[in-house]
């Protein structure tokens, strides 16, 4: 079976059993400020485990992109070692909220896996969780006896809390759970070892391919377990693995979901997988990692230097790296495997063929970025080789900072020392990362106590469409300590505030009760939950809550989304309908929009753009606001969806005029509201992807009061000129004028200086050497020495200068002695710029040093002196 088939037969396996299919969530997580990456099935579904939103069905069934590099479930650092863990991978899931439990999860994982994928039933072993006695909880007996039903009971294995105890983080939704595993080695292995005893130990030939988790409690932050209001199941397949053991592999790599990648690898590199064990890890690092960065570019995330982003960037340089040590790539060659990949998976997964020339292009101006930094980082280490040549060995602290400031790995240094005979210093450079990350946990420590509940079942509503205030009562709340204080998060059951998402920042406001009345400082959405977040909360909890946004806040950004639309109109007005959506934010004093296109724009395209928006503002146009529009009919009016962003069958449309899109946030009645749009500036934000940054409303208006007082007060420097452009440009043509007669005046005064320098030399072992301090500056200094070299033969010239206060050295070489006597000026530069505690370099006829401490000037004279 192809891997597309046996896709496709997991989700008709469970539609009929009454599951609705989903599509995938994207793999980049927007809303979830305790995650970064959707990291199995569940992910998308956490709000319903929770309680805080109902499901859109009870037996949900789909495949989920998952990437496992951060936080709890992190497998980075085994992926491309073994055959079986990846970065990104398929979950193959299905759910039941609140509706069927064990049994039915139990029955029908092995009526798919042995009936319809017929796998043979002596191949498979499960595990059942064995109990934990500290946790109180027993030995799962019901799922051992519906296993029974099915498979010979020395198959059925006991598991601990580690294997089969899971847990979707250190709070929330958990449960025992049963895994299956799959022996496909060969008939000959299996009569030798006893394919129990390796259930759970890292073969790659038994591995677990399926997790039947029965998730019926809830972790609290005291680490106390309590039932969930239901019982629910959260399965999870490992979709690579199934193709594995279903094409008759014996690794993930061998299957079809991968080969066409290794195909072109080897096309690309000339090497073949299969010849060596590092080989084949670079191999499998890349046709690995390149799924995981591609996608998540797709779903809309860029590699960056912070956050989601730089988990990226890192994953991407780790392919790059791996494919510069062992397949020779000293250019970029990964851009090259997308178009394999969107062969391979665009008709499933629709964005990565929508996306393809965004993603190649970001991929290989990355790759352009990381081979310069690699030789730049070449070249630092090149300096702490020479710097180490007395003890050989790298100092870990400063292998540290090449890691960290040049993203040049350990390993290549490893090989690049080891290669000349130096050994690194490996506790010192783990040290320094261990106080680094040290500094990041205790940035990021974070305890967030259980909720209060004071409303069981609220479901909690946004009124903040229609309304900036409202009367209302607290329905939850929990506190949250971390490093910048103590702060509570309040949820309340109506509430006119926004929670930041879709780019546009949160409300912020107040909540009265009575005569007390306390400030919320953020909102935020966590799992769906409109979180307010204050740093007291209030006396009286029963008290009814008078929640109020800051009105003028809220206003300022209402006009900037509305302006951003508008923006997003005119970019494909003007630019084409390539311009799409890649990021944005929304604020009370400015908006920024990120959008593919190749090139700068021009001063007469952001001006059209400009007026674009203007004459919208002017021509008053209405909202049109639809709340409930059915997705399919919202797009076919042309409704502008974006990429990366989940949505349901029921979505809400934002329309002025022409522009209509899929968006939640909040907007003016009529762009007449707006006031004005001014574009601030328009930059690169990375490869492919222009970034415009605009204000609106009251904002212009104070751009312009402020570039009218900056012009005021420049015109009175000026003297009130009547025509201040050719004031200013006469100004301007006299410095110029001026500049040009000092450089003269400085060069005859140098010149005046040559005849000087000339009586100051004198011979030394065949030398002719000029030690000389000077205040001239070292142009000039150049030009002297090198109008000496043409009439000295033999001549050593070795000026200190001590111009604007800074110590500098040059040094000039007649050509035959470098040739005869092999001097060098760049080293001799060297040895003396340490006097001036300076540093340096050059040719070897030729060459300066810069230093900071004047004091050692005579030093540098009088060992000049002696050193030749
Ligand atoms: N959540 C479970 C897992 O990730 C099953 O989907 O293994």
């Amino acid at each position: 079976m192809k891997s597309q088939e046996i896709r496709q037969k997991f989700l008709d396996f469970f539609k009929d059993q009454q599951h609705l299919i989903v599509p995938s969530a994207p793999i980049v997580l927007k809303d979830d400020p305790t995650l970064m990456f959707s990291n199995s099935g569940m992910t998308q579904f956490k709000d319903a485990f929770l309680g805080y939103k109902e499901p859109q069905n009870v037996r949900i069934a789909d495949t989920q992109k998952c990437l496992r590099v951060s936080g709890k479930h992190n497998d980075l650092d085994d992926v491309g070692k073994d055959t079986y863990h990846h970065t990104m991978f398929e979950m193959l899931g299905n759910w039941s909220f609140g509706d069927y439990f064990k049994e039915e999860a139990i029955d029908w994982a092995w009526k798919l896996l042995t009936e319809e994928y017929k796998i043979p039933k002596d191949w498979l072993y499960v595990t059942v969780f064995e109990g934990d006695s500290r946790e109180n909880l027993e030995r799962d007996n019901d799922a051992y006896s519906f296993w029974s039903k099915h498979i010979a009971t020395d198959r059925i294995l006991n598991g601990n809390k580690k294997d089969n105890f899971w847990e979707m983080g250190d709070q929330g939704p958990c449960g025992p759970c049963s895994e299956i595993h799959v022996d496909i080695r060969s008939n000959e292995e299996k009569t030798k070892i006893d394919g129990k005893t390796l259930v759970n130990n890292d073969h790659p030939q038994l591995v677990e391919i399926w997790n039947l988790v029965f998730m019926e409690y809830l972790r609290k932050a005291d680490g106390s377990l309590e039932f969930l209001p239901k019982k629910n199941i959260d399965t999870g397949m490992g979709f690579e693995r199934l193709c594995m053991v279903l094409q008759g592999k014996t690794s993930n790599y061998d299957t079809d979901v991968f080969s066409p990648l290794i195909e072109k690898v080897e096309q690309l590199s000339g090497k073949k997988y299969g010849t060596s064990h590092e080989v084949d890890v670079a191999f499998r690092v890349i046709v690995d990692h390149i799924r995981a960065v591609a996608f998540s570019i797709a779903d809309g995330q860029l590699p960056s230097n912070t956050g989601a982003g730089y988990v990226i960037r890192r994953i991407l340089r780790r392919a790059i790296s791996y494919g510069y040590r062992f397949l020779d790539f000293k250019s970029p060659f990964l851009y090259e495997l997308i178009a394999i990949l969107e062969n391979q998976m665009g008709s499933f997964f629709p964005e990565i063929s929508k996306q393809k020339s965004l993603v190649t292009d970001v991929i290989k101006e990355e790759e352009n970025n990381f081979l310069r930094t690699i030789a730049q980082g070449l070249q630092r280490l090149n300096e702490l080789i020479e710097k180490s040549i007395e003890s050989k060995v790298l100092n870990g602290k400063d292998l540290f900072v090449l890691y960290d400031t040049y993203g040049f790995p350990l390993d290549l240094s490893r090989i690049i020392g080891e290669e000349q005979g130096f050994s690194v210093d490996e506790e010192g450079f783990d040290a320094e990362m261990q106080i680094q990350k040290n500094r990041g946990k205790e940035a990021g420590k974070q305890t967030t106590s259980d909720w209060t509940i004071r409303v069981e079942n609220a479901n909690e509503e946004f009124i903040g469409y229609d309304s900036l205030t409202c009367e209302t009562n607290i329905t939850r709340y929990r506190q949250i300590q971390n490093n910048k204080g103590t702060f509570y998060q309040i949820v309340l059951q109506n509430t006119p505030f926004y929670a930041e998402s879709g780019g546009q920042i949160g409300d912020t406001g107040t909540l009265s009760m009575g005569n007390e009345t306390i400030e919320v400082l953020q909102t935020v959405k966590e799992n769906n939950l409109i979180i307010h977040v204050s740093s007291c909360i209030p006396t009286n909890l029963d008290a009814i809550v008078v929640a109020k946004v800051d009105a003028k806040r809220r206003h300022a950004i209402m006009k900037n989304h509305t302006a951003t639309h508008l923006l997003h109109q005119a970019l494909r007005q003007k630019l084409g309908t390539h311009v799409e959506q890649k990021g944005s934010f929304v604020g009370n004093e400015n908006l920024r929009f990120d959008f593919s296109h190749f090139q700068k724009m021009s001063d007469d395209e952001l001006i059209w753009v400009e007026n674009f928006v203007n004459e919208r503002i002017d021509d008053e146009i209405p909202l049109i606001e639809n709340r409930s529009e059915n997705i399919q009919n919202a797009i076919a009016k042309g409704a502008m969806a974006l990429f990366g962003e989940k949505y349901g069958d029921i979505v809400r449309t934002i329309q002025f005029g022409d522009s209509i899109e899929l968006c939640g946030g909040t907007h003016v009645q009529n762009t007449k509201d707006i006031k004005w749009f001014k574009i601030v500036s328009e930059s690169s934000s990375a490869a492919g992807i222009r970034r415009i940054e605009a204000i609106s409303g009251d904002a212009v208006q104070k751009f312009y009061k402020d570039k009218n007082e900056q012009l005021e007060e420049v015109l009175t420097v000026l003297k009130n000129p009547k025509e201040p452009k050719l004031a200013v440009e006469k100004l301007l043509l006299e410095l110029n004028e001026l500049k040009k007669q000092n450089e003269q005046l400085q060069k005859q005064q140098a010149m005046a200086q040559k005849s000087v320098w000339k009586d100051a030399i004198i011979e030394q072992n065949g030398v002719q050497l000029l030690v000389i301090q000077t205040n001239l500056e070292n142009n000039l200094v150049k030009e002297i020495a090198m109008q000496l070299k043409q009439e000295i033969h033999n001549l050593v010239v070795i000026a200190v200068s001590n111009a604007n206060q800074k110590p500098s050295i040059s040094i000039c070489i007649s050509d035959e002695l470098v040739k005869e006597k092999n001097l060098h000026a760049g080293n001799l530069v060297k040895e003396l710029a340490k006097y001036i505690d300076g540093s340096g370099g050059g040719q070897p006829n030729f060459a300066v040093a810069g230093g900071k401490n004047l004091t050692g000037i005579e030093t540098v004279l009088a060992e000049a002196k002696k050193l030749l």
